[in-house]
């Protein structure tokens, strides 16, 4: 078998979520498990987490269908809602709350034959403009819905566009655009990602969404995953699969853009960008062996990368090859690949088994 795992630890996903919690006491907390719970396995991770968690959150029906098989009382939120009128009758079969952000999506829902009514979550475009209504339409729309048969609770929610940037002015504003609708008496209000959530208590309202914090990375460039007290889920592990003696002036992988300047001690790792390793890393960027870091020789290809194992004498064929986890923290080598830790988590290829620990 080619030695490549993600090792996934639930136990540290409870801690996080937990903590998450923690940060916004007596709230509830949707764990926000879209795009394969952030590439962890949408199963393990809402089976890990539903005798704790207060629901769930995901992008599309389809994933929706996962998460109730996986979990079948839990509260599921439709965050961008039903792309399709057909999709009504299912969500309100499944249970599940759903986004309204459109008017199109209103006059589907106010259409739609259901088993049972639908709690609704209004969307509010604050200030991202990406989905959502105005004020003004917001409120033309908690008319038109109010009371209608289709419909249970009535929710607000928003969403930030910069709570990852602290003291950003956009987050004071998308407040105020926000508070601005809280005199219509809605059932629920939701506004706070992870950065939110740790950040920004004002925000917190009834319902927090915590994402990328429940898998142990940070939304900050500038605050750690380990500062904020949160534990790495994921723990990506290739071994060596070859290694060989590269003399001075030799290179060492596609482009030959590494060379070598010393005797060098080159070893091949298992693992490339076709398993979701980026192949914008660096020569430089570090992996771990036996405990000690040491750095990316060349440029990442499909399935292998080089490592120069030089000053790592006692590196032997077979070794284990941190490329992130508790040693090399996802964060570290998305800003090496001048990316966040959501890509990389999410881009981890399906070829690559996961194995979950706890839980
Ligand atoms: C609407 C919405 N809420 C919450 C989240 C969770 O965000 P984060 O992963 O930054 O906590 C997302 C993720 O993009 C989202 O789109």
């Amino acid at each position: 078998m080619r030695p490549l795992v993600a090792t996934v630890d639930l136990t540290a996903l409870r801690h996080n979520y937990l903590l998450a919690r923690q940060c916004a006491p007596q709230r509830k907390a949707f764990a926000v498990v879209k795009a394969n719970a952030y590439g962890h396995g949408a199963h393990e991770v809402v089976t890990a987490l539903r005798d704790v968690a207060d629901g769930f959150a995901v992008a599309c029906l389809e994933e929706a269908e996962v998460v109730r098989a996986s979990a079948p009382d839990a509260r599921i939120l439709l965050l961008e809602g039903c792309f399709e009128p057909c999709e009504y009758r299912r969500a309100a079969e499944l249970s599940l709350d759903v986004a309204v952000q459109d008017l199109r999506q209103t006059d589907w829902l106010l259409d739609a034959e259901l088993e049972r009514p639908l709690n609704v979550w209004m969307k509010l475009d604050s200030g991202m403009h990406r989905l959502g209504f105005t004020v003004d339409g917001l409120r033309d729309c908690h008319a038109r819905l109010k009371g209608a048969a289709q419909v249970g609770e009535l929710n607000l929610i928003s969403h930030f566009a910069c709570a990852d940037e602290r003291g950003h002015s956009l987050n004071e504003s998308q407040l105020e655009f926000y508070g601005q609708l809280l005199e219509l008496a809605f059932d629920n209000c939701s506004l706070a990602n992870s950065a939110a959530v740790l950040t920004l208590p004002q925000a917190h309202m009834a319902w927090i969404r915590p994402g990328i914090m429940l898998y142990g990375a940070t939304p900050f460039a500038t605050l750690s995953a380990q500062e904020l007290g949160l534990k790495p889920v994921m723990t990506l592990t290739g071994a060596l699969i070859a290694i060989r003696d590269v003399p001075v002036g030799d290179s060492v992988g596609y482009g030959a853009s590494w060379v070598a300047q010393r005797p060098s001690r080159i070893g091949t790792v298992s693992c490339g960008y076709a398993d979701g390793y980026p192949r914008s890393a660096p020569s430089g960027t570090s992996v771990v062996i036996r405990g000690q870091r040491v750095p990316l020789a060349g440029r990442v290809s499909m399935d292998m990368l080089a490592v120069d194992l030089t000053d790592l004498p006692q590196a032997q064929l077979g070794d284990a090859v941190e490329l992130w986890g508790a040693q090399v923290p996802i964060d570290e080598l998305a800003t090496a690949c001048g990316t966040i830790g959501y890509e990389l988590l999410t881009k981890v290829t399906g070829r690559v088994p996961r194995r979950y620990l706890g839980g």
